[in-house]
């Protein structure tokens, strides 16, 4: 499995399992059947409601120790004793010692508590117990602020990012801040699978959809994790290390950016 190094010296697995939208029931054979077929990166958040699932899953594998496990912070916990509460409580279901990454799931900026919560982790961080940590969801002021007022980077921040809301300047953003972003919802949650452009591409080379968009991920740099609730396309989306797209393929997908291609909410103004 390909790696990118992150701020904090880590490495971190380029491709990996999205759970979100997977039952707890389901998670640990999904888990489980992504390990055997190379994935090396799983990404769960309380909010999911399958952190018990996911950690059976990686436990029960052979490899499951060489395994990056991520999680999330939900909001109804932000705040400083709070995070530190829930993260126990993640750590427990996962059944795990530590995690490898643990994510600020959304700014909730009206709650006022994401510096607090940020300064919780840095010192989950320090116990060594979330070996790195970083954010999902944050804007460019988000950032600028907990780095701002703890002197410490998050390593990811974790977005929507897909063909059709490419986060340009986000991206440029975060690498100026030396922030890795992460792409969530990567195939738009499926929609993007029946576009024409990406349709051409992919019979092009002999390859799927799906196939074709976890490759323009991993060729902009971005750490990508699918979702699937499917084993065989769980293996068909980490079938794509052997091939490449052409300079041609990433100017066509390039235009497919659009204004209007956001899916998810805005997290500005997100008030859950
Ligand atoms: P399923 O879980 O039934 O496989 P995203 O990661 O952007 O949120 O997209 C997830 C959606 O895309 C899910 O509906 C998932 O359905 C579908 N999906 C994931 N991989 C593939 C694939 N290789 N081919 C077709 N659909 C896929």
């Amino acid at each position: 499995m390909v790696t990118l190094p992150l701020g904090d010296g880590r490495l971190m697995p380029q491709l990996g399992l999205g759970l979100w939208r997977t039952t707890d029931a389901e998670a640990a054979g999904l888990v489980r059947t992504a390990i055997d077929a190379g994935y090396r990166l799983v990404d769960t958040a309380a909010a999911y409601g399958n952190e018990r699932g996911v950690g059976e899953g990686v436990r029960s594998a052979e490899a499951g120790s060489a395994v990056f496990v991520t999680t999330k912070l939900w909001n109804d916990d932000q705040g400083y004793d709070r995070t530190l509460r829930a993260f126990d409580e993640s750590l427990r279901r996962l059944g795990l010692p530590v995690v490898d990454l643990y994510l600020i799931h959304w700014p909730a900026p009206a709650r006022g508590l994401y510096v607090a919560s940020w300064r919780a982790l840095v010192r989950l961080k320090a116990e060594g117990r979330a070996r790195s940590i970083g954010v999902s969801n944050f804007a460019p002021q988000h950032l600028r602020r907990i780095i701002g007022e703890t002197g410490e980077s998050p390593v990811v921040n974790q977005v929507e990012l897909h063909p059709w809301y490419q986060q340009r300047a986000l991206r440029a953003v975060n690498a100026h801040l030396g922030v890795r972003t992460q792409s969530w919802s990567p195939l738009g949650q499926g929609r993007l699978l029946s576009d024409p452009i990406i349709c051409r591409i992919a019979t092009r080379h002999g390859r799927t959809p799906a196939q074709v968009i976890i490759r323009w991920h991993l060729e902009h740099g971005l750490i990508v994790i699918p979702k699937s609730a499917n084993p065989d396309r769980i293996r068909e989306n980490i079938g794509v290390l052997d091939f490449r797209l052409a300079p041609d393929d990433l100017v066509a997908i390039a235009g497919l950016d659009r204004a209007d291609g956001r899916i998810g909410p805005d997290p500005v103004t997100l008030s859950l």
